[in-house]
């Protein structure tokens, strides 16, 4: 594989609590732990698994402390675990095809089995740690030791096929947000509210939908809940038909049609306005919030849904994916449907995997986090981004053979800047042979340290920061 091609290899070793040599110097000050997830082994009997997002589930854990730093790394013990130690795939995947016949499309009924494989992003529900992925199959695990506890059953009678593993927590409701889609005829978006500490799940709107789209993430807001529905969609018919297709590969494009903002009222249970705008296609929110009578609402956008296709295996493998280059774009949308929609791009950086302070969820923003990837050459996710929303500038992180992960934002105790803090990103030295954790100045976007680990970690998705020291 060419260099980023080893952010892609299977890794089968696991550590724990292992103490890492820090070049530099971490803040006293930062205390907690950093669990990230994300896909680890790709290995199915001879072959592998077809698509990046197949990858077996694995947390990786930075516990920090008084300028210290441990490292653990474990892969989560699931169904599709054991199944993949087997030789078999397990239940059906994002894109790689379930190696079924036509018994198995019986049985299914609808839509393919549904998948145990959580290895999108962490979260909390009803108490318990969890790995989720894009179905309602959540893997709760202990965060001291990463070992797995095993799925969590919902105490509720809501049903769906895909749920996004992006949720959201508002800590002043005290309460999780997320989306299910149920495909039928017709198929339906169920957003529901979850109060924290509970396993009931309760319906916040029901929403029809003839052909459900791919929605990976969603808005939120103080009074709302935004769907950004991109032309990329499903007629759930599709899933009965014969043949070895993976999950996604049932979504068609329409660049043709709008994408539409479904604009929830999450105290009146329903949809208040559905502007809509030119098609563009979008995996990551990067924040919501509310202005007068409007919402502005940042995402990550794309002309279409290309990059699903640039990121199956053989394709990373051949060198032909050309960057995770997304446009940091801000829309201004109506609350009611006299209003107009409203566009423009923020940075001229070239983004994904965006972020900002936790301490301005929902609130006007002035900094957004995230990687991005120069096209000429070797590209694929090889800097690190700061972007100031409020001047147009950005200050980027960069080194020679290095490919950059998710960054997350950690603020320093008792803070007033926004940008008053550190980031943390996982990088892949392919010159060294190694990946290691990167500080960052919050500020300044300057390395204060770095800790290097004891071997190469396939990349990773999503994590979060947590106040405990496990
Ligand atoms: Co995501």
């Amino acid at each position: 594989m060419n260099g980023y091609g080893r952010g892609f290899s299977t890794l089968t070793e696991e550590r724990t609590a292992e103490s890492l040599l820090i070049v530099g110097a971490i803040p006293d000050w930062l205390r907690g732990t950093l669990i990230r997830n994300g896909p680890g082994h790709f290995e199915l009997g001879e072959g592998r698994v077809t698509h990046w997002f197949d990858g077996l589930a694995m947390l990786r854990k930075f516990s920090f402390a008084d300028g210290d730093v441990t490292y653990s790394n474990h892969f989560l013990r699931t169904e599709t675990y054991k199944a993949r130690k087997q030789g078999n795939l397990g239940p059906g995947e994002f894109a790689t095809a379930p190696a079924t016949g036509f018994l198995a499309k019986l049985k299914s009924i609808v839509v393919p089995e549904t998948t145990d494989n959580a290895n999108v992003t962490i979260g909390r529900v009803g108490g318990h740690m969890v790995a989720l992925t894009e179905v309602p199959r959540v893997v709760a695990f202990n965060p001291a030791t990463l070992e797995t506890h095993g799925e969590v059953s919902f105490d509720d009678d809501l049903t769906g096929h895909v749920m996004t593993a992006h949720v959201h927590h508002d800590d002043e409701r005290n309460e999780t947000v997320g989306l299910l889609t149920k495909f039928g005829k017709p198929s339906t978006y169920t957003i529901y509210r979850l109060p924290d500490g509970s396993l009931r799940r309760e319906e916040v709107a029901s929403l029809k939908v003839s052909r459900p789209a791919y929605i990976h993430s969603i808005g939120l807001t103080d009074r709302y809940v935004i769907l950004v529905e991109a032309p990329f969609t499903v007629n759930p018919l599709s899933f009965l038909k014969l043949g070895n297709d993976g999950f996604i590969e049932h979504f068609t494009w329409d660049g043709t049609a709008d994408t539409r903002f479904i604009i929830v009222d999450r105290e009146r249970g329903r949809a208040v306005a559905t502007p809509q705008t030119a098609a563009f296609f979008a995996f990551h929110h990067v924040n919501a919030f509310e202005r007068d009578d409007s919402i502005v609402l940042d995402l990550v956008a794309y002309p279409n849904p290309d990059i699903i296709d640039g990121l199956y295996l053989d394709r990373l493998e051949r060198g032909e994916f050309k960057g995770l280059v997304g446009e940091l774009r801000r829309y201004t949308l109506p609350t009611d449907d006299t209003g107009q929609v409203e566009c423009e791009p923020l940075s001229e950086i070239a983004m994904e995997l965006p972020t900002i302070s936790p301490t301005v969820r929902r609130q006007p923003h002035r900094y957004v986090y995230g990687q991005g990837s120069v096209i000429e050459g070797d590209g694929f996710s090889n800097y690190l981004v700061k972007a100031d929303v409020a001047s147009g500038s950005a200050a980027i992180w960069t080194a020679q053979e290095t490919f950059c992960g998710e960054p997350i934002f950690v603020p320093r105790p008792d803070a007033t800047a926004e940008d008053d803090g550190v980031v943390l990103s996982v990088i892949l030295d392919t010159a060294g042979e190694q990946s290691f954790l990167l500080v960052l100045d919050g500020e300044t976007f300057v390395e204060l340290a770095r800790a290097p680990l004891p071997h190469v970690l396939p990349f990773d998705f999503h994590g979060e920061f947590f106040d405990c020291v496990w």
